[in-house]
């Protein structure tokens, strides 16, 4: 299989996350009932066949934040697995290596003022169209520390009470970077661009694969919702962010050196756990490009 995970591919794969059809080419052990899976019997350095690619299509769809152990990958092996789920996006603020922009700098050692994603979020969701999922590759960890949290934001809208649904639906929210990302980088030396993404999008989203729906708030990028009073707005996305944060929702990555996490954006928040200072956790983030939330 060829396509990719954006947008019109939705039907031709919903099956494949329904199924419940044993895999042929991966073992997949998941983490929870819920969220999360190790992936077993693939090597990312080697081209993947079709039939492996679409089971990696498929552990996605069915998890939401997939695994991978071991795996020895060059930069360009890094940048081509995630070529195989659609175009790059290329973060509007964060460093890359040197003449790659696609390839995110993740790094924090003794001398960095913060580490990335120490809160929860969903990758630029102040993008128009938000990346799809974002494919981690952690080459150097510390002795212990710097896990990474994930949360179903499938099972965060389904235990909303059917009062709280009807209300969120069809709402929108602003998504704005501004906050996030002005003076962020300067201790890499970077500049700040003249003006950051901002973008308005719904409350609830629809994933276009599996068309299952999820809440689509997050603490990072989501400044208000629109066409209600500011005390509400922040009254409900308050409620919403503790409510997404039920550990019930979740599943937590133990990093070792040369492990991968590939987590779809779409219904998945994450937050890193900045807990191993002075010590260094390093690595680069590929992130696929997504559409418009509907
Ligand atoms: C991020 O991409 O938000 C960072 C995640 C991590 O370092 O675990």
């Amino acid at each position: 299989m060829q396509g990719s995970l954006r947008g019109n591919a939705g039907p031709r794969y919903r099956h494949l996350a329904e199924d419940g059809a044993p895999y042929e080419t991966l073992s997949v052990d998941k983490l929870t009932p819920i969220i999360g899976a190790e992936i077993g019997g693939i090597d990312l350095s080697k081209p993947l066949g079709n039939r492996q690619q679409d089971e990696v299509h498929r552990a996605l769809a069915e998890n939401s934040v997939i695994f991978f152990r071991d795996q020895h990958i060059t930069p360009d092996q890094h940048v081509a697995f995630g070529r195989l789920f659609g175009e790059l996006h290329v973060h509007p603020a964060a460093p890359h290596e040197s003449g790659r922009p696609e390839l995110m700098i993740i790094h924090a050692d003794k001398d960095s003022p913060r580490a990335n994603g120490e809160g929860w979020h969903s990758d630029v969701s102040c993008d128009p169209e938000p990346p799809m999922g974002s494919i981690l590759y952690i080459k150097r960890c510390p002795p212990r520390g710097g896990d990474t949290l994930f949360a179903s934001m499938y099972a965060a809208y389904e235990a909303l009470s059917d009062r709280m649904k009807a209300y969120l639906d069809g709402m929108t929210a602003i998504h704005d970077g501004e906050q996030v990302y002005r003076g962020l980088y300067a201790n890499y030396g970077i500049a700040d661009k003249p003006k950051y993404p901002r973008a308005e999008h719904p409350v609830i989203r629809t994933h276009p694969v599996t068309g299952r729906k999820a809440l689509y708030v997050n603490r990072g990028f989501t400044r208000a919702l629109v066409g209600v009073p500011r005390d509400e707005s922040d009254g409900i996305l308050r409620y919403l962010y503790e409510h997404m944060e039920n550990p019930l929702f979740q599943c937590r990555f133990r990093w070792r050196q040369n492990s991968i996490a590939f987590w779809d954006n779409r219904c998945v928040q994450h937050r890193a756990m900045w807990d191993y200072w002075p010590h260094t956790r390093s690595g680069n983030r590929v992130t696929v490009a997504g559409d418009r939330p509907y």
